[in-house]
């Protein structure tokens, strides 16, 4: 019998404001996907070949597009599907501690190159007393104080890394916790390239499956506005967002290392889940006037993107010259080394949307860092 993988799937349909549920049924041989909805008991898409999803897509906790709807994946099926896609599959804390924000860039490709993905990531500061929930189990060691007191002193990032042992894969990139250590005896690691002393060691990382769960629910809690509030600062700023096309091909941590190589400051730092609703209305200035507006809605729905303030006199004009012409053709050939020309593929996968207007970038900045992140 051909496989066959099975998923319990939400999507939010805009038009009848309600949350619908079908089950998601993939079939690895061809690539066809099939939709059954739960509630009325009937076929909603017959089977058909749909080459835009890939087995390594599908696993619970993800969203996955399926002829423009963005479906969440809430459930395995059958335990065929959970033992097939769901057994290694974990979540861990990633937190980078304030000494190597700006070593982000970095961070990310080590991460990414050993097969990790980036679910959620948002820089923070912390307060004194957050900082000492978070290293609770160290309450009693000597050094407790002075941890708390560094990790408190400026802003961190903090990341959901998902994938295969995500934990011991991230503990190992990290090395171990005392940096002149981890260069004797693991000089490829994190730490070793990075760390300064036993708390100016790079970051932090879960180190048990419940560590992980109470250390996400932490940072990313379930309950919407209940977590660390972001940075934003809202002055002399523009917008940035790492479109999901460049996320899902890896090419976060290039591109913010190009822009910082290129003196640009990121004072706030951020992954969102933008709705259809949202990316319309976040793109309502260009509706009837670019020809691409539908497809740069489209775009920015399907999957995760990052978003960056990013602070600087006069930014809104020269992040924007650093972005390059909006047509990767033109800016290959004009501005070689503007982030477009080097991440574009095409006119809206064009890697970055940056402010247009300098009047427009605390407002767009505000529009995810004050209203969507309740
Ligand atoms: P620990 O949990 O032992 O290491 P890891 O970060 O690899 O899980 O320690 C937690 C943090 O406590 C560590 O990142 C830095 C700090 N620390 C010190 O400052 N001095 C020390 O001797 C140790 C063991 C930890
Ligand atoms: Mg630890």
């Amino acid at each position: 019998m051909e496989d066959r993988f099975a998923f319990l799937a939400e999507w939010y349909d805009p038009t009848a404001a309600l949350l619908r549920r079908y089950q998601l049924f993939y079939y690895p041989k061809d690539g066809s996907v099939e939709m059954f909805d739960v509630k009325n008991q009937r076929i909603f898409l017959r089977r058909t070949k749909y080459d835009k999803i890939h087995q390594e897509d599908l696993f619970v906790g993800n969203r996955v597009n399926v002829f423009s709807r963005q479906l969440n994946l809430i459930e395995y099926g059958d335990q065929f599907t959970a033992n097939k896609l769901g057994s290694k599959k974990e979540r861990t804390l990633a937190l980078i501690k304030p000494d190597v924000v700006t070593k982000i860039g970095d961070i990310l490709e080590l991460i990414y190159s050993s097969n990790l993905i980036v679910t959620k990531a948002k820089m923070t500061n912390l307060t004194s007393s957050q900082a000492g929930d978070l290293y609770m189990e160290h309450q009693t060691k000597p050094f407790f104080t002075n941890l708390v007191q560094f990790v408190s002193s400026g802003p961190v990032v903090a990341m959901e890394l998902m994938g295969d042992e995500a934990m011991s894969i991230w503990r190992r990139l990290l090395g171990p916790a005392d940096p002149a250590v981890a260069r004797r005896e693991a000089p490829q690691s994190v730490r070793a390239q990075f760390g300064t002393d036993g708390i100016k060691n790079v970051g932090h990382g879960s180190d048990s499956l419940a560590a992980a769960a109470r250390e996400l629910e932490f940072f990313f809690p379930s309950t919407i506005g209940y977590g660390p509030s972001n940075t934003a600062i809202y002055t002399d700023c523009t917008c940035c967002i790492i479109k999901p096309h460049a996320i899902s091909e890896g090419l976060t941590g290039k591109i913010l290392n190009s822009i910082s190589a290129a003196g640009f400051e990121i004072s706030a730092l951020q992954m969102f889940n933008v709705d259809r609703a949202n990316a319309e209305e976040f793109y309502e200035v260009y509706k009837g006037v670019v020809t691409e507006y539908p497809s740069m809605v489209t775009e920015l729905c399907s999957g995760p993107c990052m978003v960056l303030e990013i602070h600087g006199t006069d930014t809104p004009k020269t992040f924007r010259e650093f972005c390059g012409p909006a047509d990767p053709e033109i800016a290959r050939h004009l501005r070689p080394t503007t982030l477009r020309a080097l991440y574009s593929k095409d006119k809206v996968k064009n890697a970055v949307h940056c402010t247009d207007l300098p009047e427009d970038g605390v407002l767009e900045v505000q529009y995810f860092f004050k209203i969507l992140d309740g």
